[in-house]
Parts: structure tokens; sequence; C-alpha cells
């Protein structure tokens, strides 16, 4: 066997009181991939950014290639040859996919910028390899999310790494997408590379990896190979959770003549992309639907256009009256409260003050009883209420930005990917969250999803959203059969 090209051990971390990260060891050998799970905020994008140098540890050794280069800043970390792909992208805006990865593929000093001929070559190359090769010169704004991430591979894999570190690399992607990335990561195990990842996408994980460890506040709790750390009792019930059971509500069922929202012929344009092409759907007062599609179908403009964000044409009737013409503020103080995909937390805030912001206008007392109610739904937000929104795990952002949502006591709440990031125990407890909302309260919950598996267990109806059309609707009982093969 070979010597391993990353060693680390007594790894350790501190926030404040907060010990993220726990004296974690782990080896990886050239052409070895380790899986790294654990629940949100176990620790596991910290255990990277400490192997990186973007975080210096408080105790512990991190060997590559024999180097100890621990505390070592994150520029020398990467030329001693470990690269890391982040959980959230960070694209230079006003530059084109190409001039950002000819940024990454430039040595440290920024004299002879853009000069070498061989720099383009090799972007366009490397551009080519993840996918990128019929966008090279648009703008990161203007790229379908997946692309976005297929940037961050590309800026990655720019400096030749020995070591790649791949933080949530699947999230958000459609079933497709991810078969296209755990390709290319596949093809990292081939080079010679060694592999960190991280993702909450289990099953994907699983099929790629070597060998998988688990972490669980901040420590080690298994590791193995994948089969046998998915069997692990406290993996199982720390992170995995259990299956999601619920039940369709037929529409007969509800009993409003006129459906509490009802969009009719709603068209968007953005320029000359047709966003939204006649698109009607119906939401009955308490019932729970579904838009599902892959990235890019309409979902997020269907939705923006209900919260009054994007100018449309068609109609949306919200209780019998007409939405146009009405303020995204007016819309929402109305009862239509959106869980936008992007999160918009208020980054430095503390996580009390953003949920504290989303029942301004609630009475004290009134407040207070839903905060309690969250904690309850999300121990987890309840732990970091000082701590700056914008240090969260990515998981704990999420579950934020749904807890805020749900502070503003919404008639309509209207869930945009709210599974992106999330542990599949964290999942178990969102579903049953809202299986508890169904049962308990009048709410009506539009939620769209690309993770099908999470979509329809909740839903009494599902629409599917394809190329700006809705293609299909009906019980979630027959989508399987009618309209599931592409999305399953
Ligand atoms: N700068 C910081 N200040 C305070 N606490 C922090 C900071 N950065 C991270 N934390 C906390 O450390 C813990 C570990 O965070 P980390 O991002 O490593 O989790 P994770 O395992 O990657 O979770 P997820 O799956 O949700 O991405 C979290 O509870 C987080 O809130
Ligand atoms: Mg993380």
């Amino acid at each position: 066997m070979s010597a391993p090209l990353l060693e680390v051990s007594g790894l350790t971390k501190r926030f404040g009181g907060l010990v993220a990260v726990k004296g974690i060891g782990l080896e990886i050998r050239p052409g070895e991939i380790l899986g790294l799970i654990g629940p949100n905020g176990s620790g596991k994008s910290t255990v990277m950014k400490l192997i990186m140098g973007i975080e210096r540890p408080n105790a512990g050794m991190v060997k590559v290639e024999g180097v100890d280069v621990a505390g070592w800043p994150s520029h020398r970390i990467a030329r001693q040859g470990v690269g890391i792909v982040f959980q959230h992208s960070r694209p230079l805006h006003r530059q084109t996919v190409l001039e950002n990865i000819k940024l990454a593929l430039l040595p440290d000093s920024l004299i002879r910028l853009f000069a070498d001929p061989e720099v383009e070559s090799k972007a366009i190359a490397i551009a080519e390899r993840v996918g990128l090769g019929a966008v090279l010169h648009r703008r990161p704004a203007t790229l379908p999310f997946a692309d976005l991430r297929r940037m961050e591979l590309a800026k990655a894999v720019a400096r030749d790494p020995k070591i790649v570190l791949v933080d949530e690399p699947f999230a958000g992607l459609t079933s497709g997408e991810v078969h296209d990335f755990s390709n290319l990561i596949r093809s990292f195990r081939e080079e010679g590379r060694a592999v960190l990842l991280v993702d909450h996408n289990v099953k994907s994980v699983s099929a790629l990896v070597d060998r998988v460890k688990a972490m669980y506040l901040g420590e080690h709790i298994a590791e193995g190979t994948a089969e046998e750390v998915m069997r692990d009792e406290t993996v199982r019930r720390v992170y995995l959770g259990g299956a999601i059971t619920t039940a369709a509500r037929p529409e007969a069922s509800f009993k409003d003549a006129e459906p509490l929202l009802k969009v009719e012929d709603v068209g968007v344009l953005y320029g000359k992309a047709q966003a939204l092409e006649k698109v009607s759907i119906h939401v009955h007062e308490g019932e729970f639907v579904s838009v599902v599609g892959l990235n890019g179908a309409g979902k997020t403009t269907l939705f923006n256009a209900i919260s009054g964000l994007v100018p449309y044409s068609g109609t949306i009737g919200w209780g019998g009256t007409a939405l146009a013409g009405r303020t995204p503020a007016a819309i929402a103080r109305d009862g239509i409260v959106q869980c936008p995909e992007t999160r918009e937390l208020f980054g430095d805030m503390s996580v009390r003050e953003n949920l504290d912001l989303g029942g301004q206008h609630l009475s004290k007392a009134e407040r207070l009883e839903r905060t309690e109610w969250l904690f309850e739904l999300f121990p987890i937000i309840k732990a970091r209420q000082p701590q700056a929104a914008k240090t969260l795990s990515g998981g704990e952002q999420q579950m934020l930005a749904i807890a805020r949502a749900l502070m503003m006591k919404p008639r309509l709440l209207i869930l945009d990917e709210p599974t992106l990031g999330l542990a599949p125990v964290i999942l178990e407890q969102l579903s049953k969250a809202l299986e508890k909302l169904r049962q308990t309260t009048s709410i009506t919950v539009l939620l769209g999803e690309q993770n099908v598996t999470f979509a329809l267990p909740h839903a009494d109806r599902v629409y599917v959203l394809e190329h700006a059309r809705i293609i299909w609707e009906g019980d979630p009982g027959r989508f399987a059969k009618e309209a599931g093969a592409g999305l399953l």
C-alpha cells in the first residue's frame, strides 16, 4: 500500500465556547475517496477549512505528503497540493466563466495577468472537462445552478491539486447532474488524487467512496465501508433517521369552492427568454401542493410571480381577489410568505435577531410562543441563538430560513427547495413538522422541489413543471407511473 497523501490527527477547532471539531483523525491514500458524513453542524466543513488553512486549528496535525502544514496560510497549503471546492459558489461576477477559471490558473503573482497563451488553452480544456465548454463567455449570474457548481470544480482542479476537498457537490443537483459530477470525481481517483467528499446525498456518496467516516458534534463516531457505516447504530440514530411516510388527501376533501390561490395562464419573460408559459395551478386552503421540476424549469420564477417579485401576464388570484399591482410587502402582509432558495438571511445579525425580524408583526407573547415552538422543531437553532447567521453551517442556515418564514405566521407558506443541504435526519424532522402543521393548523403549503423523494410524501397534489410549462398534474400515488421516469 502506498503512503497516505493526507494524514490528519488530533485536529481540533474551537469557536468561543463551541468545540466544532474534536480530535479528528483521517488518512487518504492516492487514488482513494473518503466520504465524510454527519448531521448538519457536526463539523465537516470546518474539517475541510482546517485542512485547507482557511481556519487555523487549535491543535492537531495535517500532513500533506509527510509535511505538517497545520497552521500554514491557505495559499501555501494550496501550493503544497491541496484544493477545495466550496459548499457555496463564490464566482467573480464581473468576469466570464473562462476568466474565472483563468484566474484560478494563475500563479500567486499577478504580474503576468492573462499574458500567457497556455493559460487560455489550459482553462478551455478544464472548462470542457467539467462540462462548461458551451458557456465560456457567459457571466456567472446568467448560469444555471449546476454550471456554477461546475465552475467551482473547475477552479479547484485548475491548480492540479493532489488532494481535493469537495464540500456538498451534489446539493441542489438533479439525478442526471449528480451522475455527471460523480463521474468527474471518479476521474480524480483514476488520476491518483486523494479526495475528501462531504455530501448529504447518502446514496451517491456510498456509490462513489472507498471508505466513509462519520462525525457527530465534532467527534468521530464511525469509520469503514459505506455499508458498514450506514448500518452503524449511532449513524442511523443521529444521521440517517427513519423513512418518511404521510398520506395524501383527495382534492375533493377541500371544501373551499374557490381555491385560495389561483394562478391562471401566467407567463413571465426575462428579456426574450420565456421563463413561464401559460402556467395554471391552484391550491386550496389547507392543501399541500408540490411543484416538482428540474433546475431551471421555472419553479422559482413561479414563486416570485406569486410573491409579486417579477412582472407577469395572466392572473394570480388570492382569496378571490387579483394580486396584480400589489407590492411584495403588501402580499407578504396578506399572508403569502416565501422561504427563498437563496435563504436571504441577514448574515451579520444573530440567529435570534433574524428570527425576531420574522416575527416583528406579532405581539410579544405570540412571538415568544412561536419562538419556543420553532426551537422545539429545530433544537440546533436554539443552541445557536447568539451566533452571526453567516457563520452557521450550510444546513443550519437552511433551517433558520425556514424557521424565519414560519415565524411570520404565513397563511400560504412557499418553500423553494427546502431540502437543499439538509441531513437525512433533519429532513425527517422537517417532514414531521410539516405533517404536524398539516394536522393542527389550516396552513397552506406550496413546495418547490426537484428532490422528489421529499416532495411526494408531503403533497396532496403534485404539478410537474418542465421548460416553463406545467406538463402533468395529479396525486402523488400516480406520479411514479405517469410522470416520474425522468425525475425519480
Ligand atoms: N466562525 C464561526 N463562529 C462560530 N461558530 C461557527 C463558525 N463556523 C462554524 N461554526 C459552527 O461550527 C459548527 C460546525 O460547522 P460546520 O460548517 O463545520 O458544519 P457541517 O458539518 O459542515 O454542517 P452542514 O452539513 O450543515 O454543512 C456549526 O454548529 C457552526 O454553527
Ligand atoms: Mg458544511
